[in-house]
């Protein structure tokens, strides 16, 4: 195939942050994407409406002249978030979720909730308001390897809300494991994850083989070539519980080249490219548009997107790195050579 016409894609996960990076990263995310889940875990995180509020026009303010690209904001939970603040999400129409970070799991995350039994109660209105609770699936007890870190997640926490809660919309977050694709296939339709493009594309060597790579350090970590394989059937199936979410979560080139590196790839700029580089290897490329334009959008109860875009079997050069005018980010990829290209 030599080009390929699919709806506009949406993305169900995304880390935007704010200030200069903001500026340099939304144009990315606003030309391969109409709408984008924003994840919350700022500093300081987004806990309340109003935050999420400001937050939206900051983002609004930075979009590109005549880009029709669409923020849809999400509230961080803490140990203290509260009844009336989950009644305030459902009532704007700018919330359409709550993101649950285990405390200390990953970037930002030190505000998030140190036990899940601990907010129960709000889980409970969140099932009651029919709002979509976003979780990162990872336990933080240092005994845990962090290969086992999200089936442990989903064995000691998940099930046990999953039972709870029957009717409460969950997405597991970036799935990384055969294990997280069985318990969601197995789960109700209320249950469904997103995917990102290194999870398809890459296993734990592309991480530590001839080298650290930090660029391909993230959280939840690659994992063995037999659970990304488990991932890629789960993105091709055609079940409309995977579906895409990149987790592009922009750092400074000199805080991932460091002894103790942040935890994010940016895939912004490419992401479709990398995802139709990883169904085009696994023969799919019929299935890359209910996964990147419609089962996202029919879970959160949004219209699909009308218009489409265009992608076409052009060789290009990732650009190396961003000046985002705080210092230089650097794209996965950078100064590869991709083979798709959204035009
Ligand atoms: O790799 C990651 N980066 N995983 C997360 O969960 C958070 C994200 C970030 O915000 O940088
Ligand atoms: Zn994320």
């Amino acid at each position: 195939m030599e080009k390929l016409i699919i709806t506009r894609p949406d993305d169900w996960h995304l880390h935007l942050r704010n200030g200069g990076m903001l500026k340099t990263v939304l144009p990315h995310t606003a030309r391969q994407f109409a709408r984008a889940i924003v994840m919350p875990n700022l500093r300081p995180p987004i806990t309340t409406v109003e935050q999420a509020l400001s937050y939206r026009n900051e983002i609004l303010a930075a979009l590109p002249p005549g880009s029709a690209f669409e923020p849809l904001m999400t509230l961080y939970l803490t140990g203290s978030t509260s009844l009336a603040e989950v009644k305030a999400a459902s009532e704007s129409e700018h919330i359409h979720a709550f993101k649950l970070y285990p405390a200390g799991a990953t970037t930002n995350s030190d505000a998030g909730v140190a036990d899940p039994k601990q907010i129960y109660p709000i889980l409970e209105a969140l099932q009651k308001y029919d709002l979509p609770f976003l979780v990162h699936g990872e336990v933080v007890d240092p005994e845990i390897d962090i290969f086992d870190r999200e089936r442990v997640f989903l064995e000691t926490h998940l099930a046990d809300i999953v039972k709870q809660f029957p009717a409460l919309r969950i997405v597991v977050e970036h799935l990384t494991t055969q294990d997280a694709v069985e318990f969601v296939t197995e789960a109700g339709p209320q249950v469904a994850a997103t995917i990102t493009p290194q999870h398809l594309l890459y296993n734990r060597n592309a991480l530590l083989v001839g080298g650290i790579k930090p660029h391909y350090y993230c959280l939840p970590i690659l994992k063995r070539e037999q659970h990304r394989q488990a991932l890629v059937n789960a993105a091709i199936s055609g079940n409309p519980k995977f579906f895409l979410g990149t987790d592009s979560a922009p750092h400074l080139q000199h805080l991932k080249e460091h002894a103790c590196g942040c935890a994010g790839c940016y895939s912004a700029p490419l992401a479709l490219e990398l995802y139709a580089e990883a169904f085009e290897a696994n023969s799919a490329l019929d299935k890359l548009e209910g996964f990147a334009s419609f089962y996202g959008a029919d879970f959160y109860g949004l219209p699909r997107n009308s218009e489409s875009v265009t992608l076409t079997k052009t060789t290009w050069t990732v650009p190396t790195d961003f000046d985002t005018g705080e210092g230089l980010l650097v794209p996965l990829r950078s100064g590869e050579q991709l083979t798709w290209k959204l035009i």
